[in-house]
């Protein structure tokens, strides 16, 4: 599997406190079936998540040195979950915050509850300088529509689930809308978006979308190789 979205990296927001707990998360992912994982702190400054990507980077250089020294088998990547504001353009110019690896994909998150900014503008402003947004568990926002998924996909946005969404934990609406957006072919990407706090749900998500989608369908979403270069 490849993961997209998981807050692993310590210190930077409230995913981890500490090295021993993100430890604890690689051998999770790991155990899910987990080959390739993106580290994407928050860049979120309503919530005062401003860690920028040159400390990241310093972090996540001796954080991989400890994955290896304790015999991890997986490959970590480094991005950020960008919370879109008007300032997103200047702060990947900046490189302030930046995209997936080594990929032209950027994963934008957007408020759950009040559409603060315009998510059609924000993917037109991301293609106009050349990348591809990936919009992060849209099927938590609960102001879209479904004419409002289709924009998004026909405007050239991705869409990226979490594996909580599928098995319900967050609630009967939410886990129809990711159903919906698997079922109809418009979900790119199935991620975990594990803090220490939210257990990952990828292998019994998987299983669930094998069971109702077949084999084919769960490999395109949850092993999704197109963030790899
Ligand atoms: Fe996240």
């Amino acid at each position: 599997m490849i993961d997209i979205h998981a807050h692993v990296l310590p210190f930077v927001d409230d995913g981890s406190p500490d090295v021993a707990s993100s430890l604890k998360l690689i051998e999770e992912s790991i155990s899910a079936g987990v080959t390739d994982l993106f580290l994407t702190p928050h860049y979120m400054k309503i919530r005062n998540y401003l860690s920028d990507h040159a400390h990241n980077l310093e972090i996540f250089e001796s954080f991989s040195r400890a994955v290896e020294e304790a015999g991890f088998p997986i490959r970590l990547h480094l991005g950020t979950e960008i919370y879109y504001t008007v300032s997103t353009p200047k702060d990947l110019r900046s490189k302030t915050v930046v995209p997936l690896g080594k990929s032209n994909k950027v994963l934008l998150e957007f408020s759950l509850s009040v559409e603060d900014e315009d998510i059609g503008e924000a993917i037109h402003n991301m293609k106009s300088m050349g990348y591809i947004p990936i919009i992060a568990h849209p099927e938590r926002y609960r102001y879209l529509r479904w004419g409002d998924f289709e924009i998004i996909k026909r405007m050239g946005g991705m869409i990226q689930i979490n594996a909580s969404s599928i098995i319900g934990y967050n609630g009967a609406e939410i886990e129809k809308t990711a159903m919906k957006l698997i079922k109809t072919g418009q979900a790119d990407f199935v991620a975990s978006d594990i803090h220490v706090f939210r257990p990952n749900h990828l292998s019994q998500a998987y299983r669930v979308v094998e069971k109702k989608c077949g084999k084919a369908e769960a490999e395109r979403i949850f092993a999704n190789p197109s963030v790899l270069s």
